[in-house]
């Protein structure tokens, strides 16, 4: 399948792997990568930039196809030494980098001078937009459904997808909700040029999270997350678990007065507990509606390969046949 982001990213599917905090280790990326998706490694997770070029130096020993680098500016409570990271990721010759929350345009002539593929990821048309006016090579259009930030406007794919179509002239993919042949097939009618997915990559052989983390997300259905931090205006869809319910008690009851350190206990520092101890019942980490359709543990490229000759089917046989 040949669309305006395999080509963008010079990939073999039109599948990316969204960055993941304490998931988007080289082990995943390369494993993607590999299979002909495009891997990312979470920039932010290797906190240094020192430790992001040897997070690089690995990806490359274990792939030799193109790889990206995830950049998020959220808010956080010290700011990351984004000019140092940038720096590494350019000497390292990594070629597409995810750039997600706060606008990427102070760092974009860096990046594009260096010949790097930018994917700006956002929950809106409007910010859609704007990423293509400062010159981004690509949105992640991340819709309602998505794991992790879903911003504040609350739009889902069905109707997300073909705004930004109407609006948009660069490439994007569908993100949020994403799991199998159909997300594609649909993705790709709604306008998009391939997809993005984050929860189903973690629960892949490849992830390197503990195993509760996998089991966890296998059994969870759609109807397992909850949005947290709203009143804070940094929603955050996560999977639910007991410390989740006391998280959106506190909110209930501190209402408009919640602030941040309110719900430091479940928020904070998390995921290397969950990630790496498998303390699933921690904190407060990210997960999409979509473990709902995630029933198996894979290896990404069986994961693909199953996405990508099930989506033919899909086209040639059930489309097709019905005209
Ligand atoms: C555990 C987890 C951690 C995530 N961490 C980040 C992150 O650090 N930066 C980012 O831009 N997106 C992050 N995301 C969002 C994903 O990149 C992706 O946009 C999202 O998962 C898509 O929705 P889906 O989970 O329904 O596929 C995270 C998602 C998950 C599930």
């Amino acid at each position: 399948m040949k669309t305006r982001i395999t080509e963008l990213f010079g990939i073999q599917h039109p599948i990316i792997q969204g960055g993941m905090h304490f998931v988007g280790f080289a082990e995943l990326a390369a494993a993607v990568s590999n299979a002909g998706g495009l891997g990312i490694i979470t920039g932010l997770t290797q906190k240094t930039p020192e430790n992001l070029a040897r997070e690089i130096a690995r990806c490359r020993e274990m792939t030799d196809k193109p790889f990206g680098v995830n950049l998020t500016f959220l808010p956080v409570i010290e700011a990351p030494d984004y000019d140092g990271l940038i720096k590494v990721i350019i000497d390292g010759g990594v070629k597409a980098v995810e750039t997600a929350g706060n606008n990427p345009s102070k760092y974009l002539p860096a990046l594009r001078e260096a010949g790097i593929k930018v994917i700006h990821k956002c929950t809106s048309v409007r910010h859609a937009l704007k990423a293509q006016s400062i010159g981004c090579d690509a949105v992640s259009v991340d819709g309602f459904e998505c794991g992790g930030h879903p911003g504040e406007d609350d739009v889902p794919n069905m109707i997300l997808l073909p705004r930004a179509a109407d609006e948009l002239e660069i490439p994007f993919v569908a993100s949020g909700g994403m799991a199998d042949a159909r997300s594609l097939v649909a993705s790709l009618a709604m306008g998009a040029d391939g997809m993005n997915m984050g929860t189903r990559f973690l629960a892949t052989r490849e992830a390197p999270v503990h195993d509760n983390v996998k089991q966890a997300i296998v059994q969870a259905s759609e109807l397992d997350t909850r949005l947290v931090m709203r009143p804070l205006r940094n929603t955050e869809r996560v999977l639910n678990n007991p410390a989740v319910e006391r998280l959106l008690q506190t909110e209930r009851e501190k209402g408009a007065q919640l602030e941040f350190a309110d719900i430091a206990k479940e928020v904070a520092g998390v995921y290397p507990r969950v990630m790496q101890q498998g303390d699933v019942g921690a904190g407060a980490w990210s997960c999409g509606m979509v473990a709902g359709l995630i029933h198996d543990i894979p290896t990404c490229k069986e994961l693909i390969d199953r996405i990508m000759s099930e989506a033919e089917q899909i086209i040639r046989q059930r489309l097709l046949g019905m005209l």
